[in-house]
């Protein structure tokens, strides 16, 4: 994998799409300070300059690049990220867990975000660019109460351009992984192994009924929606953005 690095961008999920026609598959694009960072549901992503992993990996499909990965296909890419990075966590000792559907936590602490955007074609995904911030030495977080990052979790600092090497090598070596039907169901009984909050009573709140309630996260389906058991005993199915945690 090819890597970049950038001194200063603004995101570098934009600067991939900007850069789209000409990136090889497999390219990776880092920045040290994003100027207007990007997270899931129009948030910004903050981290400090320097201090932390930011960077987006392109991936093309069809002939010279990887196999074809059909729209419905997609939701594996969350399963290949969030394992790529529990692998890499997992490598400094630190556990992690999946909230659903790709927030990595320690504990009760966000430690990475991402952000997976994909460019659709009429046979297909035609290119997908993977957004992966990953916290590292930045050891406060003044506009978030529940960050955490690589060096709060160890009480050491890290060399992040070595950081990033070392989570491409887990990275790649998941990678084939998607395009293997045995392997993919690998994917997701790790991805399902390692949820957050699974088989715990939590609060959550269901943006379509608009109603706070109280349940229980039985797993996730094979097309990626969330099940959640409520009090009742109703089993509620929730895509991507049709429910949110309370913390
Ligand atoms: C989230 O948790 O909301 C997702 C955050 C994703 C942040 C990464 S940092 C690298 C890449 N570039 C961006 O602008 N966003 C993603």
């Amino acid at each position: 994998m090819k890597v970049t690095w950038y001194n200063t961008i603004d995101s570098t999920n934009s600067e991939a799409f900007r850069r789209l026609p000409e990136l090889p598959s497999g390219t990776v694009l880092a920045a040290r300070e994003q100027t207007a960072g990007r997270g899931q549901r129009g948030n910004t992503w903050f981290t400090r300059p320097g201090q932390n992993l930011t960077f987006s990996i392109v991936l093309k499909y069809g002939p010279e690049a990887l196999p074809a990965l059909s729209a419905s296909h997609a939701v594996w890419l969350n399963y290949l990220c969030s394992q790529a990075v529990a692998l890499f966590l997992r490598s400094f000792g630190v556990l992690c867990r999946v909230k659903w559907p790709n927030d990595v936590y320690v504990g009760k602490h966000k430690i990475c975000g991402i952000l997976i955007e994909n460019q659709l074609a009429s046979e297909g995904l035609a290119a997908s660019v993977l957004g992966i911030g990953i916290n590292i030495n930045q050891r406060e977080f003044p506009q978030l109460a529940n960050a955490t990052s690589l060096a709060l979790c160890t009480d050491k600092d890290y060399n992040v351009e070595l950081c990033l090497k070392q989570f491409l090598g887990f990275f790649e070596e998941l990678l084939p992984q998607l395009f293997d039907e045995a392997s993919r169901q690998q994917l997701f009984t790790a991805y399902s192994a390692e949820l957050f909050r699974k088989g715990e009573w939590a609060h959550y709140y269901d943006v379509l009924r608009e109603e706070e309630f109280e349940g229980v996260i039985q797993g996730v389906e094979a097309d990626g929606r969330l099940c959640i058991l409520d009090v009742a005993g109703e089993r509620r199915y929730y895509h991507f953005k049709e429910v949110s945690y309370i913390l």
